[in-house]
């Protein structure tokens, strides 16, 4: 997995094409979030200005299906950028029309531009060849740093590599640096956390997980389709009855595997999907009907907090809770601390929702890596390959 980065091509003076994921998550005024994704990118442009190199950047913003909608405009990033980097960031109206092509052809050493939503074009998502070639035309260099959209097979995440020296930024780098060495060399014990809702979305992660953890803590609606697999009653919770067989298989695995699968031996549950609901704690298999379970229980959080405690590598993939719900956020909260008072352990955060958790209860600085990619560090951890990573030049 080793890849050419910035560092090991020639680009001073250069004309560079740079990826980025600014997909970040807007407010109804269509103000940013969370600017981590674009924090993120900064390494690799200032990289670039410093190396005098004239910096064309591209992103996606949401799904607007190759439609120009002004709601998806990268504006705010334009904006947002241009204050984090202290230099004005010249946006394109278009993603490779008159404005792209006027402000691409008239740059300057030391220029930044950001072309507009490279989903308002149709033939993005479809990696035509055209487009990946039109692009390709603005520069010299393509540096793909979008590790959150490396799972898409896109003209502007891979295509532009068939015309173009392709090279990863600092952020691809350093996600393949942490995901990748937890997966083929992590120090023991190595503890994974999966929450989320379905088993069915996790199936492959569980899988290629299963081949390297110690130990596997499983929290999150997920549980419950395990708990019902035993037998127990589940009540109201969320549970997907045709995975039962999977959850069946997935614990015969794992003790196969002589890894540690564990699940909650008590849950807090609720009688409505409402924060103010009421609540109380009960064992995993006293699941009364009418009540549906939102997060783990306080004797399972001290018993994952203690196997947390002796680990020397942790990844974790989804909250173990309704963690916006602060009555349901103790399992999420205390896990996110136990990790962040960890002094001799790898902690890596995958996934958009435990990031977001992690970033809500303050302790982001605390943790080894959080990734930037929800869907493609999943995919990553899959062990699947990821296009836009495929295609840049080997070492
Ligand atoms: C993400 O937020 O996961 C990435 O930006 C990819 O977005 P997508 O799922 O719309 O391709």
């Amino acid at each position: 997995m080793s890849k050419k980065t910035v560092r090991d091509i020639d680009l001073k003076d250069k004309k560079v094409f740079v990826r980025c994921d600014f997909n970040v998550p807007l407010d109804e005024n269509g103000v940013i979030t969370d600017n981590r994704r674009i924090v993120g990118a900064l390494p690799t442009i200032k990289y670039l200005l410093e190396n005098n190199c004239k910096v064309i950047l591209c992103s996606h913003l949401g799904r607007p299906k190759g439609e120009v909608k002004p709601e998806f405009s990268l504006k705010p990033i334009a904006v947002e950028l241009s204050k984090l980097l202290g230099k004005e960031v010249k946006l394109a109206n278009d993603v490779i029309g008159e404005s792209a092509k006027e402000l691409t052809s008239n740059m300057n050493n030391g220029d930044v531009v950001l072309l507009e939503n490279v989903r308002f074009d149709a033939r993005e998502e479809k990696n035509d060849p055209e487009l990946s070639k039109e692009l390709a035309s603005m520069a010299e260099i393509f540096v793909n740093d979008a590790f959150g959209t490396a799972h898409r097979a896109h003209s502007s995440t891979a295509g532009v590599a068939d015309y173009l020296p392709a090279v990863s930024g600092f952020l691809i780098e350093k996600e393949l640096k942490f995901l990748g060495e937890a997966l083929q060399n992590p120090e023991r014990p190595f503890v994974a956390i999966l929450g989320g809702k379905k088993v069915s979305d996790k199936i492959g992660v569980i899988n290629s997980l299963l081949e390297k953890v110690d130990t596997l803590l499983i929290g999150g609606a997920m549980a419950f389709t395990f708990f019902k697999a035993q037998g127990y009653g589940v009540g109201d919770s969320i549970c997907e009855l045709d995975k039962l067989d999977l959850a069946k298989e997935i614990m015969e695995n794992a003790k196969k595997k002589g890894v540690n699968l564990v699940l909650p031996v008590d849950t807090k549950i609720g009688k409505e999907f409402d924060p103010n609901t009421e609540s109380k704690t009960v064992k995993s298999n006293e699941i009364p009907d009418g009540w549906q379970g939102f997060d783990i229980g306080a004797e399972s959080i001290k018993e994952y907090c203690e196997i947390l405690k002796s680990a020397k590598t942790v990844i974790w993939n989804g909250p173990v809770g309704l963690s916006e719900f602060k009555q349901f956020a103790a399992g999420t909260d205390t896990i996110a601390e136990t990790l962040a008072n960890l002094s001799d352990c790898t902690t890596i955060i995958g996934g958009g929702d435990s990031a977001a958790a992690v970033e809500r209860a303050g302790l982001a600085d605390k943790m080894t890596h959080i990734s930037t990619g929800g869907g493609a560090s999943l995919e990553f951890l899959e062990g699947k390959k990821l296009p836009g990573i495929e295609c840049l030049q080997d070492k």
